[in-house]
């Protein structure tokens, strides 16, 4: 077997990739790998010829207020993670390379940027599509893959690649949980063994909306209601919102019309969940 090679630079990346003959998939992460990051990688080691995984913690993406500075970082864990599933090369640029002083070009994406999280976090999604789009131009993949549980950053990928023409396809993967329902994140080390057993609720909340909904509840505020009573009832939840959306331009809905996005963001202490179903 011929084991994953590690490269740092841009100019190096793009050389590796000029002598690739096949396709190529690509997994772009933040690091602190988990098993829903393996998935993808998984994925694009069977849909293409060379799996390539990026490793960088975007600074862009994250509002001066946030964890940017604390964000978990393991690499020699994550090499070791990326090594199990074949991965041919796996890219850790620096920040310095990748916005050298004078960078001043970003990838705006419109309405659906103004929503939801792009509306608790104002500027994410800018450098989200900004740093998509250049490891997009070093990498050259055939195809991108990205979790379901970033809902609206795989709307707003997909929509930069339509807009603009990218010559790849944009694969979305279904969510990994763990035993008891919660979606693996990153972030979820933050949580106190306390917060980690309540915060299983948000995954009870949605298999509720996706109940509500098989039994024939079409009212998105009365799905709303009871997902919030469910949330409520572990105490140190807090909800920051509860949306029911079409899963294209992500609309508020007031009549549930399949298919739509549940979408939540509940906070234990200082650490943000995020999690979604979609309803069929
Ligand atoms: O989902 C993430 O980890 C990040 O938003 C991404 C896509 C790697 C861009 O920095």
């Amino acid at each position: 077997m011929v084991s994953m090679k590690a490269i740092e630079t841009i100019a190096e990346m793009k050389q590796a990739r000029r002598a690739l003959a096949g396709p190529v998939g690509f997994v772009p992460t933040m690091g602190y790998l988990h098993e829903g990051h393996l998935e993808l990688v998984k994925r694009a080691k069977k849909e293409n010829t060379t799996a390539v995984v990026s490793i960088f913690v975007n600074p862009i993406q994250f509002g001066p207020k946030e964890d940017f500075q604390k964000y978990p970082r393991d690499i020699p864990r994550d090499l070791a993670m990326l090594e199990s599933v074949n991965t041919d090369f796996v890219f850790l640029p620096q920040a310095a390379e990748i916005y050298p002083p004078g960078f001043d070009t970003w990838v705006e994406i419109g309405k659906v940027t103004e929503r939801l999280e792009g509306a608790a976090r104002p500027g994410h999604f800018r450098g989200v599509a900004t740093v998509v789009a250049k490891l997009f131009n070093i990498v050259g993949p055939a195809r991108a893959y990205f979790g379901q549980k970033d809902a609206q950053q795989c709307v707003v990928i997909k929509k930069m690649v339509k807009d603009l023409n990218m010559p790849l396809e944009v694969v979305i993967v279904p969510t990994v949980r763990e035993a008891d329902g919660l979606a693996m994140s990153s972030r979820n080390v933050y949580l106190t063994p306390e917060e980690r057993r309540q915060a299983a609720v948000l995954y009870q909340a949605l298999t509720l909306a996706q109940g509500l909904y098989v039994q024939g509840e079409r009212e998105a505020s009365r799905i709303r209601q009871q997902m919030t009573a469910l949330i409520q009832k572990q105490p140190l939840a807090r909800i920051e919102y509860i949306s029911i959306t079409d899963t294209e331009i992500l609309e508020e809905l007031a009549i549930v019309k399949a298919p739509a996005l549940v979408s939540l963001v509940v906070r234990f202490g200082t650490t943000r969940l995020l999690d979604n179903v979609v309803l069929e």
